[in-house]
């Protein structure tokens, strides 16, 4: 090879690896985070302000952009879905979930989002801190209902999110372990008519708020989540809920841009 040549073939390598270079940060990772123990949600409800709404269309476009900025900004290190709650409850407009491995990303990230222009007309009628931990009770339930809670939720739209924020009664805590596995086994046996129709997700939230349980759901079937309520009323372990929503929030899954467009009009 000629010294021309191998210069060739070298700057070929440098330019083929310039173009497979990872990007200097990556983003969170998504599936892991929604999916592994020890992830830490945070959940804030917003309502606008009355000034908001008072504002210029233009002004209000201003503003959402900069709301875009402070989560791409923040994408590295908290992944965040976006609910809208307007219409459908009184003290709110939109809630987000964040979620992270640290609780201090979620923080940073909303100190940034309540910065914003729009944040400053953000009230914030409820947060929610929890995390996820591995499952305490599935372990001990009957081989038929630990196949059935494999079952995977049936493909296609979810667009209603549900989020019932739950407290246990002081007997639930000192009930011994083979106690409770008795009724949450209960518990578990009155969901299984909705396991393809209802997807969930447990986070656990005792001493990091005045809650023990966040609660979260997506469904198609509105009436299928109705159902299951009532089945889950109807077992023991509901008479240790001393606290059962207050707030249920109800909303519809939909990307930030088209919750600003709204917001926005
Ligand atoms: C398809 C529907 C549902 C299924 C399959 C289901 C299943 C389960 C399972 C397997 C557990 C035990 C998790 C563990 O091992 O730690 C659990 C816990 C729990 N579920 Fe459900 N559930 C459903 C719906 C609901 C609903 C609608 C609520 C209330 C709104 C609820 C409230 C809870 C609470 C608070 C716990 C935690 C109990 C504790 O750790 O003390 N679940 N559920």
């Amino acid at each position: 090879m000629t010294m021309i040549s191998r210069l060739a073939f070298i700057g070929l390598v440098f330019w083929l690896g310039s173009l497979v270079a990872l990007p200097s940060h990556a983003a969170a990772d998504r599936e892991k985070l929604l999916k592994d123990p020890g992830v830490y949600a945070t959940f804030v409800v917003f309502k606008m302000d009355e000034d908001w709404w008072k504002l210029d269309k233009a002004a209000k476009v201003s503003a959402a952009a900069e709301v875009r900025a402070a989560f791409q900004k923040h994408s590295d290190n908290v992944i965040t879905d976006t609910y809208l709650l307007r219409g459908l409850v009184e003290k709110a407009d939109f809630f987000v979930r964040v979620h992270s491995s640290e609780i201090l990303s979620n923080q940073n990230f909303l100190i940034d989002l309540m910065g914003t222009t729009l944040g400053k007309h953000l009230v914030n009628t409820y947060t929610f801190n929890g995390l996820s931990k591995q499952a305490n009770y599935v372990p001990s339930l009957p081989d038929d209902l630990k196949t059935a809670m494999k079952t995977p939720t049936d493909a296609g739209p979810k667009p209603y999110a549900i989020v019932v924020p739950i407290r246990k009664d002081a007997a639930w805590w000192i009930t011994g372990q083979d106690g409770r596995n008795t009724m949450m086994t209960e518990h578990v046996a009155a969901t299984t008519a909705y396991l393809k129709t209802v997807k969930r997700k447990l986070y656990h939230s005792s001493g990091l708020d005045d809650l023990d349980f966040i609660t979260y759901f997506e469904t198609a079937k509105l009436d299928d989540f109705n159902d299951l309520v009532i089945a889950l009323e109807r077992v023991e372990e509901n008479r240790h809920n001393a606290q059962f929503g207050s707030p249920t929030l109800l909303g519809t899954i939909r990307p930030l841009d088209e919750i600003l467009e709204i917001l926005s009009r």
